[in-house]
């Protein structure tokens, strides 16, 4: 038996050693303690923009748009609208502009909080594909919907609109009821032009 400290404390014969952690240890463990609220508050406290899914989806967004060279310079129309609002991979990238710049007014699906609900099928301002890039890139309700023509990419309006129309008919609940009239629904996608179905062919090839 060694000679170092016990705690004089003894079961059945079983005697126990006292060895304390060390202090810096404890000292540690005690900062970890005192630093998770602050930690908990400033990520986890539902502040859009700072958790990390938030943070991905800033650092996406920024990436993407260094593939806008790939589709060049999309027009805000009811016809490229349509044709990429079936383009998963780039509604994925609306999606992620949504995120960063919409939630906080229109919620995080969508469903509507200080701006209406954009999942059902009432709309005050839009009755096109169109109006939905026209009422993003100026603004609508004297400013209670900002303009967003000089702070997000053309394309990124564009594909902020695709997302937009295709969370029509989800039809989530939201704190506010329909807004505006029932609209007519969309147009079926555009036939695809011969150069880009080439295009397309030679992404999936790679
Ligand atoms: C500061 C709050 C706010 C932010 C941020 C915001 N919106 Fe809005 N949005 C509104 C309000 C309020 C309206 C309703 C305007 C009105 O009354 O005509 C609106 C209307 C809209 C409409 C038209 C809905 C309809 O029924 O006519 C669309 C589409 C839209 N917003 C998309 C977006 C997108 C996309 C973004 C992000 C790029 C965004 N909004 C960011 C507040 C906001």
């Amino acid at each position: 038996m060694s000679d170092a400290p016990r705690t004089g404390h003894n079961y059945d014969g079983i005697e126990e050693y006292d060895n304390p952690l060390p202090g810096w240890w404890k000292w540690l463990f005690i900062g970890t303690i005192a630093f998770s609220p602050f930690y908990w508050v400033y990520y986890h406290s539902g502040v859009a923009g700072r958790s990390v899914e938030d943070q991905y989806g800033v650092a996406l967004a920024a990436a993407t748009r260094l593939q806008f060279a790939e589709i060049g310079d999309l027009q805000p129309d009811t016809e490229t609208i349509a044709r990429y609002m079936h383009k998963d991979n780039w509604v994925r990238v609306g999606h992620s502009v949504f995120q960063a710049n919409c939630i906080s007014c229109h919620g995080r699906e969508g469903e509507g909080q200080i701006g209406p609900n954009l999942t059902d099928e009432h709309f005050k301002n839009i009755t096109t594909l169109a109006d939905i890039a026209t009422v993003i890139n100026k603004g609508a309700g004297n400013g209670a919907m900002p303009a967003w023509a000089n702070r997000l990419h053309p394309n990124e309006i564009v594909l902020v609109s695709a997302y937009v129309a295709s969370l029509r008919g989800k039809d989530l609940s939201g704190p506010r009821g329909p807004e505006g009239r029932n609209i007519a629904p969309w147009p079926e996608p555009p036939p695809e032009p011969e150069e880009d179905a080439d295009q397309d062919a030679a992404e999936q090839d790679s």
